[in-house]
Formats: structure tokens, C-alpha cells, sequence
């Protein structure tokens, strides 16, 4: 495990093979900037690399997780600008990242927030986290996926209400929605997630990499090529030396030691 980089706009620490990436302009409630993507992205990217790391937690400081792409960066911001740089695509580097990735939704995730935790692969909130898409208020619409990855995940009824009334919705309706895997209580958010990573992390890598990419395959394809998908990245396991360890463990009741090959 390496010693990571600084940032600008994030501070990160690995510590126990879990890198933690934390949102950090607090004053502006870590709106999302041009060098908080990059920097978000880099460190991401980074930890992904890095043979010492097996999970990502994603959180921000303050009273938010991240309200939104940043506000004051945009209103300025014009189509023929933003149609040529292919404003918010940079964000897609995260799909490219294998190892599980822990949003900590630690207060208002709204906008680009919102869109930033559905990145992750599980999302878990404290209980004074709060989600929108309100962007409708600003006379825009969401623009980091909040109209896709939300109705993928609470459905069109609940996606619509919040993407045309722009209203937010508490930690609560959020898991009872399917959006957030756990709630949990504020003080101990980053316990739980850190407690989650180092479960995520005790896997096989190679086991726990191909089970997000087979999930993430049921988004983008019919169920019987998904099936086949899965079926094929099961096969693969069996090639693994963390298969055989782990069935081994199983069979002389001991605990599988993987080695990630
Ligand atoms: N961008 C830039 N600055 C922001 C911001 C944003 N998205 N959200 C908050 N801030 C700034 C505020 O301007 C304020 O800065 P100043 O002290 O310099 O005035 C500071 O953060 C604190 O914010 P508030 O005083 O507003 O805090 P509050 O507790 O009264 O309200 C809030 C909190 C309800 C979240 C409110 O800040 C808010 O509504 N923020 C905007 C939310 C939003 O519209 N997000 C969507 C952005 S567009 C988008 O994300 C597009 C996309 O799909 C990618």
C-alpha cells in the first residue's frame, strides 16, 4: 500500500487496505467542481491501481455529502461550452474503477450528489442524509445520470416526483425506496462503512470484482444475455486459486486465506 497523493479539493487516506476519499469544500457544501471531478476521479483511479487497497469508501465533510455540481461554476456556463468538453462525462471514469466502491451519505446529496453516490456500488446513509434531484429548480434537469441511475433504482413513480418537484427525500424514504442500501446512526457512519469495506475487503478481489461487474452487466443488457454474462464470469471462477482456497476452507470448516489469484 502506497502513500496517496494530496488533492485540492478531497482529502484521502488509506489505512487497513481501504482507501477513504473525502469530499472536502465544505463551505460550499463540496459542490462538484471541474477539479473536484478530476480530483475525485484521480484518487479513485489511483486507489483502483494500488495492490494494497481492496475498497474505496466515498464520503464528504460537513454537513453535506455533496450538494450538487457547483452552481456558480455553471450559471456561466453555455451549450457550446459545455456540448464540446461533453460537460460531466469525465464522471464515467468511476464506471472503470473494479474494486467496490462505499458511498457514505452523510448529509444532503442533492443534484450531482445524488448522482455521485448512485455511482457507488453500495451506498449506505446516516440518518440526517438527504436526497434530490433538484435541478428542476434551477431550470435545468440532471445531468450526472440522475435521470437514469435513480429511475433504475426507486423506479419511474418515485424518480418522477423527484426529478419534476425537485422536492428531497430523507435517509429513510430513501432505503424504504431501494436506494440506500443501510441507514445507520450519524455518529457511526464512517464506523459502518469502514466496518463494510473491511467485509468487502476480507473477499477475493478477483471474486469481489467479477461480482460488481456481473451487477452492473443486469443494467445494461437483456436478462438472458445477463444470465449467460453471469454464467460465463462463474466459469471463469472456477480457474481461480481463490476458488479452490475458499471451497477447500469450506470443506475443513477453516478460514479461506485468498491471495487474490
Ligand atoms: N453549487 C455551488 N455552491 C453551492 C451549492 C452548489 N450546488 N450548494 C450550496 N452551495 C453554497 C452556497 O451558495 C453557500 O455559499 P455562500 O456561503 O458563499 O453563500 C454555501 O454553499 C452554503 O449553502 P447554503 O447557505 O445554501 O446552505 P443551506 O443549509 O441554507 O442550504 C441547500 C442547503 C438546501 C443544500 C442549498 O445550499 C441548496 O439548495 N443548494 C443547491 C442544491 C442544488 O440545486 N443542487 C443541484 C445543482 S445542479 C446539478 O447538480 C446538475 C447535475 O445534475 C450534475
Amino acid at each position: 500500500m502506497s502513500t496517496p497523493a494530496t488533492y485540492e479539493t478531497i482529502l484521502v487516506e488509506y489505512a487497513d487496505g481501504i482507501a477513504t476519499i473525502t469530499l472536502n469544500r465544505p463551505d460550499s457544501l463540496n459542490a462538484l467542481n471541474l477539479t473536484v471531478l478530476e480530483d475525485v476521479t484521480a484518487a479513485a483511479s489511483a486507489a483502483d491501481a494500488d495492490d494494497g487497497i481492496r475498497a474505496i469508501i466515498l464520503t464528504g465533510a460537513g454537513k453535506a455529502f455533496a450538494a450538487g455540481a457547483d452552481i456558480k461554476q455553471m450559471s456561466s456556463l453555455d451549450f457550446a461550452t459545455a456540448y464540446r468538453k461533453n460537460w460531466f462525462a469525465g464522471w464515467s471514469r468511476l464506471d472503470d474503477v473494479s474494486k467496490p466502491i462505499i458511498a457514505a451519505v452523510n448529509g444532503f446529496a442533492l443534484g450531482g450528489g445524488c448522482e455521485l453516490a448512485m455511482m457507488a456500488d453500495i451506498l449506505i446513509a446516516s440518518e440526517k442524509a438527504k436526497f434530490g434531484q433538484p435541478e428542476i429548480n434551477l431550470g435545468v434537469l440532471p445531468g450526472m445520470g440522475g435521470s437514469q441511475r435513480l429511475t433504475r433504482a426507486i423506479g419511474k413513480a418515485k424518480a418522477m416526483d423527484l426529478c419534476l418537484t425537485g422536492r428531497m427525500m430523507d435517509a429513510e424514504e430513501a432505503e424504504r425506496s431501494g436506494l440506500v442500501a443501510r441507514v445507520v446512526a450519524h455518529d457511526s457512519l464512517i464506523e459502518e462503512a469502514e466496518s463494510i469495506a473491511a467485509t468487502v475487503a476480507s473477499k477475493s478481489l478477483i471474486a469481489s470484482s467479477m461480482v460488481k461487474e456481473a451487477v452492473n452487466v443486469a443494467f445494461e443488457t437483456p436478462l438472458q444475455q445477463g444470465l449467460a454474462y453471469e454464467r460465463r464470469l462463474f466459469h471463469a471462477s472456477l480457474a481461480t486459486n481463490d476458488q479452490s482456497e475458499g471451497m477447500a476452507a469450506f470443506v475443513e470448516k477453516r478460514k479461506p486465506d485468498f491471495t487474490d489469484s
